[in-house]
């Protein structure tokens, strides 16, 4: 078994890497960045594959992985885990439809609410604490998981038809656009911006570069957010007008 993930502030990383040592001992987990990845799911049959949800879908980035390396999956059996903030319907029904595709057999789908990483919307905002409770629960759910696949009696959260319908209908259908393509809606405040390069080396689209030592943006963003919760001068915001909160999956352990 091989450990495959995107995280973009470190939710998924962490729930993936819980749910592989519950399972076994001494599983590996790459990001989609590393470029070991592909060689890692080729040498497995099975795959515990993780990702965000973005508005009720995967990321972009990780849509063009799968589709990119479409002929590597055939014959994969694959356990899927999304993480979210609040709903996702069928977040990782996203991934299990593509797979099977690709003729993968989904061995099961485990949902997991995790901190909201949004750092410039407001009205997602919880308290550290609230937050370092859902990182408990989700442990404890991840736990349960592993050990039921264990069992051979896997969750399937996310996976059929009612899911389908309830992420389709709940969000993914008024928001389809915003994860069709990446996106040029970064905004860097170049007064803020000290040219310190941590977004540049941060961004795993290579979005970023700095131009007369300031950070500018090339319009591919998979809006991760790992910049704007990163930026030691808070310059970078994506969806709001200002950060709130810089939101790493460490200030809620
Ligand atoms: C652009 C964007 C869109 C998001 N959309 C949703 C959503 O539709 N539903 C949800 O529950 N959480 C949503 N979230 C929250 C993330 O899925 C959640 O915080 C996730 O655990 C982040 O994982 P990471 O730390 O591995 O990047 C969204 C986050 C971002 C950045
Ligand atoms: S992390 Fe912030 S301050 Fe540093 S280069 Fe990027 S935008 Fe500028
Ligand atoms: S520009 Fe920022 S939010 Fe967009 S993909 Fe790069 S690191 Fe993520």
């Amino acid at each position: 078994m091989v450990g495959i993930y995107f995280s973009g502030t470190g939710n998924t990383k962490f729930c993936v890497e819980k749910f592989l040592t519950f399972y076994e001992n001494n599983v590996k987990a790459f990001s989609i960045e590393d470029r070991q990845a592909v060689e890692a799911i080729k040498r497995n049959v099975e795959v515990v594959f993780a990702y965000p949800v973005y508005f009720s879908n995967m990321p972009k980035i990780v849509c063009d992985f799968i589709n990119r390396n479409r002929s590597i999956f055939s014959g994969k059996k694959i356990f899927v885990i999304a993480t979210m903030g609040l709903f996702s319907g069928d977040g990782a029904g996203c991934a299990a439809r593509l797979f099977i595709k690709y003729g993968a057999e989904v061995i099961g789908g485990l949902h997991l609410k995790m901190p909201d990483c949004i750092g410039d919307e407001k009205a997602l905002k919880k308290t550290k604490e609230q937050n370092h409770l859902l990182v408990i629960k989700s442990q404890d759910r991840i736990k349960k998981a592993a050990e039921n696949l264990k069992l051979g009696k896997p969750p399937r959260q996310g996976l059929g038809f009612w899911y389908h319908m309830a992420g389709l209908f709940g969000q993914r259908l008024w928001f389809y656009r915003k994860t069709m393509n990446y996106s040029d809606k970064l905004h860097i405040e170049k007064d803020k911006c000290i040219g310190c390069g941590i977004c540049v080396s941060a961004c795993p689209m290579d979005n970023l570069a700095l131009q007369s030592g300031k950070a500018q943006q090339k319009g591919r963003c998979t809006m991760c957010y790992r910049c704007v919760n990163h930026c030691p001068k808070q310059a970078i915001t994506l969806l709001g007008k200002k950060v709130y909160e810089q939101c790493t999956i460490e200030k809620y352990l």
